[in-house]
Order: structure tokens, then sequence, then C-alpha cells
């Protein structure tokens, strides 16, 4: 089954039955023919779906949307904000499908009612001509919490309340990641740090072995994380931080 990628690009894609991992697929793709950006890999199921920082990503069959979207440097003109500018357009295509609000956990994750929904993982190749970036979501859309969170992480949730339509999300997904690189970084951050559900909060983060807590200030143009300790004021380039009492 194959679906076609939003008007006026000249992109492919496809949706596979079962994969290992449809960021490694899109890779592979792309380095045995040069595909156009917004060339996209879908799949129902990863067999080796993969997390931020070296972690799996659980991704049975049935209750999830995982897909990968590639995007060469005429798209995007600050490779850092790419995971912010498609946190930004993952949200937008999720909250069009949820009953409740959908916010972005500072730095790319998706939340709803204090469970996380969906995550995004993104990989470059530099070393390669025209600078290949695979933006990775996967967003869980069980309809049925159970079976998911039993095998997930205690605090995983889903887009619920309706059955959700994956070929939709995926669809809507594409077309705002087009819409937000077309809009000024700083209207997209803008609309990220609106939606986010960490800034007045505290949060705890590692400085090499050492955990602190903070509360979340602001995001800056940089996307970085300013969090103030004490009389320290931290900037947070990535990695993850946690929100108390949630
Ligand atoms: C995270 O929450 O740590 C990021 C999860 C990213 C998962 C998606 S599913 C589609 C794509 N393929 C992968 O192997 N990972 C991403």
């Amino acid at each position: 089954r194959s679906m076609r990628a939003p008007k006026d690009m000249a992109a492919e894609g496809i949706v596979l039955q079962t994969v290992d991992s449809t960021n490694d697929e899109l890779f592979r793709r792309n380095k045995k023919t040069p595909l156009p950006s917004y060339s996209f890999v879908a799949a129902e199921k990863q067999t080796a779906g993969k997390g931020r920082v070296g972690k799996s990503f659980h991704s049975p069959f049935g209750t999830g949307l995982y897909l990968s979207v590639l995007l060469k440097d005429e798209v995007y003109v600050r490779p850092d904000l790419i995971t912010i500018t498609a946190a930004v357009a993952a949200r937008r295509a999720a909250a069009r499908q949820s009953e409740l609000p959908v916010e972005i956990k500072w730095v790319n994750d998706l939340y709803s009612a204090h469970k996380k929904i969906a995550g995004i993982l993104t990989e470059a190749d530099f070393s390669a001509p025209s600078r290949p970036v695979v933006v990775g979501i996967g967003i869980n859309t069980a309809t049925s919490q159970e079976s998911f969170e039993r095998k997930q992480l205690p605090r995983a949730g889903s887009l619920r309340g309706t059955a959700v339509d994956r070929n939709r999300l995926a669809a809507d997904f594409l077309s705002e990641l087009h819409a937000c690189f077309l809009t000024d970084p700083r209207d997209i951050l803008k609309e990220y740090r609106t939606h986010n559900l960490v800034l007045g909060r505290t949060v705890r983060f590692s400085e090499g072995d050492i955990v602190s807590t903070g509360v979340a200030e602001s995001i800056d143009d940089n996307g970085h994380l300013i969090v103030r300790a004490g009389t320290r004021r931290v900037t947070l380039r990535a990695g993850e931080v946690s929100v108390e009492g949630d």
C-alpha cells in the first residue's frame, strides 16, 4: 500500500507491513536512490523501533503510527530547530483528532492528560550530500489503553476518545511539517512555547552525575530550556527533564 505525500511535492511514500525501524529504512532507501524531501516510510509494526538516547521504542501492530520523513538541506535553514519544528507540526496533527489538549514536553515528546502519547527521533547524516535528516515520529493511537500500557512505560498514554484515523494523522503531520518549514522560525518557537507543559514548572535535570531541580523559566531562540536553580541560571541544550508533581 502506498500513500501520496502532500500536493506539489515529488515525494514518495510507502507503507510497509513490518520493518526494523522506519528511520533506518528511509536512510537505506535514500542511499540506494536519492529521494526528494518529504518522502516517507510508515509501517504497521517495527521490530527494532528506536527511541531517543539509544532506547528502544515498543512498536506493536495496530496501536500506533510509526512514520519517518526525509528532509534535505533545501528544506531547513536551522538544523538545530528541526525537532522543535517537528514537535509543533505533530502537536497540530494530534490535537486535530484529540478531545483533550495535546501539549509538548521539552524537547520533543507529546503529552495528553499527563501521559506521553508520542515521541520524535531526529537523525541526521551530515556527511552525505544534501545533508539528509530523518524525522521519525511514533504516536500511540491505541483505543484500548490497557494492552499498550501494560507493555509500554507505566506513564504511556494514547490519543483516545475517538477512533484515531492514522491515515489522516499521517497526512496532517506531513502537510503541517511542510507548512511549518515555510514559517518564520520565530513564529514556530512562539507556538512551541505556547503549548509547552514545562514552563513555570519545577523540573529535575542532570548535569553529568549530578541531579538538580529548578524552575523552567523560558525557552530561548535556540530552543534551549532556561532553568532557574537557586541563584544559578542553567541552559539545557538537550536531554531529558522530568516535571515534578506530574
Ligand atoms: C522517543 O520517544 O524517545 C522517540 C521515539 C521515536 C519513535 C519513532 S517510531 C518511527 C520512527 N522509527 C524509529 O525507529 N523511531 C521513530
